[in-house]
């Protein structure tokens, strides 16, 4: 049988990736820190000579940005040094590494929306540890496809619209970023490609070739043009409002990246363009997803 090895399930991707990937005929071991630490090479490997994956999806990461700043080398053995260890391990036994990476890689002084084969240049700890993850599968491994992602929000954990929701039960003003831009992506839509990636590997139909792709959920914007963080919290807003009387909104005050003084640096145009995966896999639109996510929380 056709056997997966999902790593990071308690995450907001890995969640949304075990939600749909059950109804398929396929040998799945979902696996944490818990049972597999990625940064320990022993279990790494005990796990893999055990299981004998023909597909890896890695959707493990050390994902705070501000923390990684004074937790460098934690961030470094987790988004750098475990990818390293499933690379050698995966290219031990032929196995596929579907593997995740982010728009944070890239300093953002493009001007347009940016592309596989744009130069990175990582502004903070985050984004550097995990180019040096997608250095580490490059060199060690030919069969890997790497997705880089932004923004990604759910119904599981904590993010960008989650913490939205909770900080409008306060009240008290809200501050959000209104010069750094964008494209917001549901963990949803990031689980069905990778099931997608899944079927068409295991029927061999070559429709994703190995490499580089970006994906976000800007199904319907052509333009690449983006949101800023403070658009995406309006928008989370005016879907509050269809709720909860009160215009909840009202509290919501657009800063600059100065003015809100986060502890990493990030880019201030972090759009990916994904004309490249769209003919494959056309993604959603974000404020349908947004929607759907905001309809299950207020259930
Ligand atoms: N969130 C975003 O906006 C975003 C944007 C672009 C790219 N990505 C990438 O997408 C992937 C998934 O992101 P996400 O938002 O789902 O992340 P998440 O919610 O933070 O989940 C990451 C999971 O990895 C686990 N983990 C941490 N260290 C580990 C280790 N040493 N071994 C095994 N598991 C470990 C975490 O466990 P603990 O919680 O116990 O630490 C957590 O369950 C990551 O690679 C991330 O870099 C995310």
């Amino acid at each position: 049988m056709y056997r997966l090895l999902v790593i990071g399930q308690e995450g907001q991707v890995g969640q949304a990736i075990k939600d749909r990937i059950q109804d398929q005929c396929w040998d799945v071991l979902f696996t944490d820190i818990d049972t597999l630490d990625i940064t320990n090479a022993q279990q790494v490997e005990n796990v893999f000579k055990s299981f004998r994956p023909d597909l890896v999806i890695n959707a493990s990461g050390y994902t705070d940005v501000d923390r990684a700043e004074y937790d460098a080398v934690v961030a470094e053995s987790v988004n750098a040094y475990g990818p390293y260890l499933l690379a050698l391990q995966c290219h031990n036994l032929g196995a596929l590494l579907i593997h995740f990476s982010t728009e944070y890689i890239f300093d953002g002084h493009n001007h347009n929306a940016y592309l596989e084969a744009d130069r990175p240049a990582p502004l903070n700890v985050y984004g550097r540890t995990k180019l040096q993850g997608e250095q580490y599968i490059k060199t060690y491994l030919s069969r890997y496809i790497i997705i880089r992602t932004s923004w990604v929000f759910s119904e599981y954990g904590q993010n960008f619209v989650t913490t939205m929701l909770l900080l409008s039960r306060k009240n008290a003003p809200i501050r959000v970023v209104n010069d750094q831009v964008g494209c917001p992506t549901y963990a949803g839509d990031l689980a069905n490609l990778v099931v997608d990636i899944a079927k068409d590997y295991q029927a061999a139909t070559g429709r994703y070739r190995f490499g580089d792709y970006n994906f976000c959920s800007d199904g319907d914007n052509d333009r690449y043009s983006g949101v800023s963080w403070f658009d995406f919290a309006c928008a989370i807003f005016e879907e509050l409002d269809k709720y909860q009387s009160g215009e909840q909104g009202r509290n919501l005050i657009g800063v600059t990246s100065v003015e809100y003084a986060s502890i990493a640096t990030r880019p201030k145009n972090g759009i990916l363009n994904c004309h490249k995966i769209s003919p494959i896999f056309r993604p959603s639109d974000w404020r349908c997803k947004l929607r759907h996510v905001i309809a299950i929380t207020m259930a």
